[in-house]
């Protein structure tokens, strides 16, 4: 599969097929928000943001995202998806040690991510990378808009 697959850095032309991929994914989207085409677009002209997407070489057909971006001080793993047809072939965990790749090209000692209650399959995709599960840890988050 190796071969067969090409991670590179987004480009706004992706835009719409990767907004696709995510609703049929299921990730919650804001359109108006920080999925919205220009936050999407400020978001990767950030030097603490690295936007992959994976395509099938062959075709060039979207397989599947993964956001990296970090504070200076934690690295955060955001937005993995994969195809659901090309799922189970290792290309989630591509995506993520790609994402750890630059983190760590970044300096970041600490890689982390949220992911919803139920998200088996996300959960197994990181705990198989090393990754260990905090329940003691509750998610808080303030909106200052509607649809952020
Ligand atoms: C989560 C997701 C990205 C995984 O992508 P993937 O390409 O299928 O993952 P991989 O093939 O790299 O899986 C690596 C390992 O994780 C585990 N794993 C992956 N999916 C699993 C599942 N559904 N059930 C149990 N274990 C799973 C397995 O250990 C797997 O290795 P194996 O296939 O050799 O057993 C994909 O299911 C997806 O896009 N889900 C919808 C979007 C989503 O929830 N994203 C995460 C938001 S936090």
């Amino acid at each position: 599969m190796a071969e067969d697959l090409v991670i590179r850095g987004f480009r706004i032309e992706d835009y719409d097929r990767v907004m696709e991929l995510w609703a049929r994914c299921g990730l919650p989207l804001k359109p108006l928000g920080r999925d919205s085409r220009e936050g999407i677009a400020a978001q990767t002209g950030l030097a603490n943001v690295r936007f992959l997407v994976a395509e099938e070489a062959a075709t060039g057909r979207l397989a599947g995202t993964i956001l990296a971006t970090h504070d200076g001080r934690k690295g955060w793993i955001n937005r993995l998806s994969v195809e659901a047809s090309l799922r189970r072939r290792g290309i989630g965990a591509r995506l993520v040690r790609a994402a750890e790749d630059w983190l760590g090209s970044q300096g970041l000692g600490i890689l982390a991510c949220l992911i919803e209650e139920g998200n088996d399959a996300s959960m197994a995709v990181f705990q198989a990378l090393g990754y260990k599960k905090h329940p003691e840890i509750v998610y808080f988050a303030k909106r200052r808009f509607p649809g952020v």
